[in-house]
């Protein structure tokens, strides 16, 4: 068998955690563009929200998913929240034996290359905002790029509660997005995991706010797209025609979270079997 200098082979699964069920945005992405691979994914369910709380306890939060989804043997981990990879992922590549792979950058990138203004707004939780670390990567791939971050902090609640349609996700998405729009954004990347399951109220404010178009960038595709580079580029990859697998393990109410879960995985995720872990 085929394996890495860490010893693990192309059948070993992919690790994937989230503070909550937004991560899964990633999951699906992932699956659908390599669906032989084996993934496991890790929501916190029992401490989620991660972007109120300090760098501190984001670095312990993460530190725990990591060394769980270690545990299971993973080729690979994927940081699919914001938060995390704005303030630990440079501690976990650095603990971890396996390679990782975080959000912001790939989000930034495809931001980047969508602008055509050089105006690209970011929305994020308050910790990837005070991390910076969406300026800093805008900033390194066109340093002509102006970027425009700003909390959205009360869209990862509605999203839990998988209230994502109506007259309450819609004025909060207008209050938060007014802003960026008034100062010309013509592109918006959506920087925490959550907000992807908006898009649909995303996209109809920013049309009725802005007489230009505004390009929506959700950071799943493009991570999935830079997951699917580095495998290749490791030979890593799972064997081609083989049945892919996701399996869903969380800290805290697996029944709502298969109920949520379910109406943007497109497939009953009670057959999918939630598991509940303690960290
Ligand atoms: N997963 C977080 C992120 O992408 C959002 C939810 C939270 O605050 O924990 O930033």
């Amino acid at each position: 068998m085929q394996t890495d200098a860490s010893g693990l082979a192309p059948e070993a699964p992919i690790g994937i955690f989230d503070s909550g069920l937004g991560g899964l945005t990633v999951a699906e992405a992932v699956r659908r563009r390599m669906p032989s691979e084996a993934l496991i994914y890790l929501g916190d369910t029992a401490r989620i929200p991660y972007g109120t709380r300090s760098p501190q306890t984001v670095l312990s939060y993460a530190r725990s998913c990591a060394r769980l989804l270690a545990g299971h043997g993973i080729k690979l981990l994927v940081v699919a929240c914001n938060t995390v990879s704005a303030v630990a992922l440079d501690m976990l590549a650095v603990e971890l034996d396996v390679p990782v792979l975080g959000v912001i950058g790939p989000g930034a990138r495809a931001g980047v290359a969508r602008s055509r203004s050089k105006r690209v707004g970011v929305i994020a939780t308050a910790g990837t905002v005070y991390s910076g670390a969406y300026e800093r990567q805008i900033q390194g791939f066109d340093s002509r790029v102006e970027s425009l971050v700003r909390s959205a902090p009360l869209l990862v609640p509605l999203v839990e509660e998988g209230w994502l349609e109506g007259e309450v996700p819609r004025l909060a998405v207008r209050r938060y997005l007014e802003p960026l729009v008034s100062r010309g954004i013509d592109t918006l990347v959506l920087g925490c995991t959550h907000y992807p399951l908006l898009r649909a109220v995303i996209e109809a404010e920013l049309a009725l706010l802005s007489a230009e178009p505004v390009a929506v960038v959700d950071s799943a595709e493009a991570t999935a797209v830079e997951l699917e580079a580095e495998l290749g580029a490791r030979q890593m990859a799972a064997p081609a025609g083989r049945a892919g697998s996701l399996r869903l393990l969380v800290t805290d109410r697996p029944r709502h979270f298969a109920d949520v879960a379910a109406r943007f995985l497109g497939e009953q995720v009670a057959e999918l079997d939630v598991e509940q872990v303690d960290l």
